[in-house]
């Protein structure tokens, strides 16, 4: 009985009855959603994580671009084929519900908290960084103990001192965060380290959420135009001081320190998914979302590689552990002037990154809520602002006060495991939707017989990882890494008998991949995460489904 209920699934003709009862206002056409893709997608991976993936991999970090790309690829299309086939708003957590059921759709709706909400935690701290260095550049000086979380300036301090121990250069600013640090106020003996600026964005923009402010089309398209004109401006100057010197050894540490920037470099990637939320306001949602999510993907990753060649081709890559990579190499070639303008471009890109996820998160728990998973609350809207209120002030709170101590790392790296985790399950949910008919004004995902594929890819992974690969030295790494190829190696057989697409199978291997290469750490906090929904779901969600009402 509880098997019966707890998986019973929502019928894919019952969603799309919902879509046209809630219908909204169907403006959104393919430049539109390719803009809103853009809009979530380029934001704090390329102006801040990038350097930390450049610090460990070097110039070889252009690869990673390269590999994540695919993998977003294949999950881009799974995406595409579901907003093609499931019209409605809710993105994975939807999704997961037509084709697994019920305990699955919550496990991606908690999942997805990881990818919004956290995701953001990462973007405003992203934000805080180069809104003080436009401060800074103004002559304002915030005190340092509260333009920094703890945790994040006790992680730089340690950097600084092992380099310190190992005799390595250190930089006059290097320096003047460990005096900075030694300074601070205490309070019962602890260090007072706050990160205000982060906090103060998020209130700004919770507000803005809240009373419905929706930037106008013109506005959003206007900011990310300048983004993409700033990138441009970073790729057609930062070209001309390229020393390919810089770019030698291409792999300074290995394969395994290019993996070091995985979570860094799939952040950078997120977002092309969130447009998915808007399937309901799209003019024609099973051919615009796919073709909007498809071009988003692409754009991104054509200028990301181009960036990184750039970044780590103007200075060395060691000195890349910065917070602010792309104003940083300005800096070093005495361009103030643009470092300036890219910090000015950084403020507004993260900002724009964080409106669309703060609008993203409530949308995805009023779908939760109208399913009865969460309470009513969740999906009331507010009489004057007809916002979510609730769910938006919830959001609010739970990424600005994290924000204030949490560091970046912990924070992508939990980010990008439950985009990960929600982007396998959108993979694996293609192969369990039934199949139908090819209709021509609506996506459909190509379909590549994995008979033949896998046996190609399994010949060019081996090819590949004779060259690249080294055993692991962690055993939690070696663990994970016996447990992959298991995983690997039966899914491709069962592929190839049942002849599988083999495009939703190579986007669940790679994003599979990407996870197991994620620290642990971050992976000991996702359990954590995931075990707190399950005792919500068993107290709340197991008892008051709309499902379970259903079949009483
Ligand atoms: N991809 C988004 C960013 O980099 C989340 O900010």
């Amino acid at each position: 009985m509880l098997s019966f209920l707890t998986f019973r699934k929502k019928p894919i003709y019952e969603l799309n009855e919902e879509d046209s009862s809630h219908s909204l206002n169907r403006t959104l056409g393919v430049k539109d959603l390719t803009m809103l893709g853009i809009a979530a997608v380029i934001g704090a991976g390329i102006f801040s994580t990038i350097g930390f993936a450049s610090f460990h991999g070097g110039p070889a970090v252009s690869l990673l671009f390269v590999l994540i790309a695919i993998t977003c690829g294949f999950s881009a299309l799974c995406y595409a084929e579901f907003a093609s086939r499931v019209p409605q708003s809710g993105s994975a957590y939807t999704y997961a519900y037509v084709t697994f059921g019920e305990i699955f759709a919550w496990i991606i709706g908690w999942a997805l908290i990881l990818e919004y909400a956290i995701g953001n935690i990462v973007v405003a701290i992203s934000w805080s960084g180069y809104f003080n260095n436009l401060l800074q550049g103004l002559g304002i000086h915030l005190p340092y103990w509260m333009t920094t979380g703890y945790f994040s300036a006790e992680e730089n301090v340690q950097h600084i001192l092992e380099l310190k121990n190992k005799g390595e250069a250190i930089t006059p600013a290097m320096q003047q965060t460990l005096v900075d640090f030694a300074n601070v106020p205490t309070l019962l003996d602890h260090k007072i380290l706050l990160n205000f600026p982060a906090l103060c964005i998020v209130v700004l923009i919770t507000w803005i959420a809240l009373i419905g402010i929706k930037e106008s089309k013109n506005f959003s398209n206007a900011m990310v135009l300048l983004k993409l004109m700033v990138i441009f401006l970073v790729i057609g100057v930062g070209f001309f001081y390229v020393k390919p010197e810089n770019w030698s050894p291409f792999m300074p540490n290995g394969f395994s320190g290019v993996l070091q920037g995985v979570s860094a470099i799939f952040f950078a990637y997120i977002g092309f998914d969130a447009i998915s939320t808007t399937a309901e306001e799209c003019k024609n949602p099973q051919k615009d979302l796919p073709k909007g999510m498809i071009l988003s993907l692409v754009i991104c990753t054509v200028l990301y590689i181009l960036i990184s060649l750039v970044l780590t081709g103007v200075v060395s890559y060691k000195e890349l552990k910065v917070d602010d990579p792309l104003a940083y190499i300005f800096e070093a070639l005495q361009m103030n002037w643009m470092s300036y303008i890219i910090s000015i471009s950084a403020v507004i890109a993260t900002t724009s990154v964080l409106l669309v996820f703060q609008i993203g998160q409530p949308r995805i728990w009023m779908n939760m809520s109208r399913d009865g998973l969460l309470p009513k609350k969740f999906s009331s809207i507010h009489a004057v602002y007809k916002t979510p209120a609730f769910a938006t002030l919830i959001t609010g709170i739970l990424v600005g006060i994290p924000a204030l101590f949490l560091p970046i790392s912990l924070v992508t790296d939990l980010t990008s495991i439950g985009t990960l985790f929600a982007f396998i399950l959108v993979c694996l949910g293609v192969l369990a939707l039934p199949k139908i008919k090819k209709e021509k004004h609506k996506f459909s995902i190509p379909y590549l017989n994995s008979l033949y594929v896998m046996p190609i890819v399994l010949g060019i992974i081996l090819i590949v990882g004779y060259y690249y690969f080294s055993v692991p030295e962690s055993m939690s790494s070696k663990v994970f890494y016996c447990i992959y190829t298991f995983i690997f190696l039966g899914f491709s057989v069962v592929a190839m008998l049942k002849k599988y697409n083999a495009i939703p199978v190579l986007g669940t291997l790679s994003c599979l991949y990407l996870l197991i290469e994620i620290p642990i750490k971050g992976w000991i906090g996702f359990i954590i995460w995931m075990l707190l929904g399950s005792i919500i779901y068993v107290l709340y969600g197991f008892t008051n489904s709309k499902n379970k009402k259903i079949t009483q």
